[in-house]
């Protein structure tokens, strides 16, 4: 299998480099050799290499930023994501895109499924919605997995920056009234190549952890985490406040939780976000 990857330096680029099966040859590319943006760019690397697989783990995943920074959102988010799909058609290759669940309003008391209404509250979200749009007009074959609240060890996240603060301060005021799924980006590699090797179908799946909870409870498990690797020396006291009182550019979905019931048909399960919190965080030590 000949992968080309895009956003090889991001959290999800980097997990995937970690993972790749033993005889899989991957074109890692980061946005210095290949702007997804650049169409021509595009189409030369994808004829020059004839993946069998495209990965798209590239995008502008700044939230608030976005807000005041759109038109260069939709190029990353939207356009990028075009070019590749079309190049990957091209090619007669897969392709494998990565939205969000930001694409939703977080006014469902369930789970979303993949059909559901979408109605994204910000730039960053409107901008994901029109990248898998286009994805799925210019090549309906393409895979797309929605995820959310991704970390890792490499790169800036919520993980690290809570760590951070952490040695820094005897308490930390933390949203608790928005609800999602924290998910380990490995696992999202992981789940990428799952699907490729079980020849999955094109779609739209959802991929996220396997409980939910708020980013207050969150940032507990976080620093009960960090105590025990013996990363901090001191638990700080975490206080829960409302989104009103922690105002930010992005209007976020107050409770955004996947169901991850249809990407099971290949027998991928949901992220085991607290088991690989402790792996993560033992690596970030
Ligand atoms: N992070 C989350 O919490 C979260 C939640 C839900 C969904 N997602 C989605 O999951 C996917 C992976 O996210 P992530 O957290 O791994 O992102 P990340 O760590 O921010 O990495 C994104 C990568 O995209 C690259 N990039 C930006 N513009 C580019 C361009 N024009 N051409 C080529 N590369 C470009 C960046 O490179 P430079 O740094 O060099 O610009 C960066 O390495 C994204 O589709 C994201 O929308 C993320």
């Amino acid at each position: 299998m000949k992968v080309l990857l895009t956003g090889a330096n991001g959290q999800l680029g980097r997990c995937f480099q970690d993972r790749v099966p033993a005889g899989w040859q991957v074109m890692a590319t980061d946005s210095d050799t290949l702007d997804i943006t650049d169409a021509s760019a595009v189409d030369r690397v994808a004829a020059a290499f004839q993946p069998g697989l495209v990965v798209n783990a590239a995008a502008y995943t700044a939230v608030d930023k976005a807000e005041s920074d759109a038109a260069r959102a939709a190029l990353i988010n939207a356009g990028g994501p075009a070019n590749l799909a079309r190049a990957a058609k091209r090619a007669h290759a897969g392709f494998i895109h990565i939205s969000t669940d930001y694409v939703f309003d977080g006014t469902s008391k369930t789970p979303y499924v993949e059909t559901d209404a979408t109605h994204p509250l910000g730039v960053y979200g409107a901008t994901k919605l029109d990248g898998e749009i286009a994805v799925m007009r210019e090549y309906p074959q393409s895979i797309i997995i929605r995820t959310a609240w991704v970390f890792s060890e490499y790169g800036n996240n919520f993980v690290k920056t809570m760590l951070r603060l952490g040695r820094e301060r005897a308490a930390l005021s933390i949203v608790d009234d928005q609800r999602g799924c924290p998910t380990y980006a490995g696992d999202i590699a992981q789940a990428i190549i799952d699907m490729t090797i079980a020849g999955a179908d094109g779609g739209i799946y959802h991929f996220c952890g396997d409980r939910e909870v708020s980013w207050k409870e969150f940032t507990d498990e976080i620093m009960t985490t960090a105590a025990r690797l013996d990363l901090l020396d001191a638990l700080p006291i975490v206080k829960g406040i409302g989104t009103d009182q922690y105002p930010t550019a992005a209007q976020r979905p107050g409770h955004s939780t996947l169901s991850c019931a249809k990407i099971a048909r290949y027998g991928i399960r949901p992220s085991d976000w607290a088991a690989a919190l402790n792996s993560c965080m033992a690596k970030i030590a």
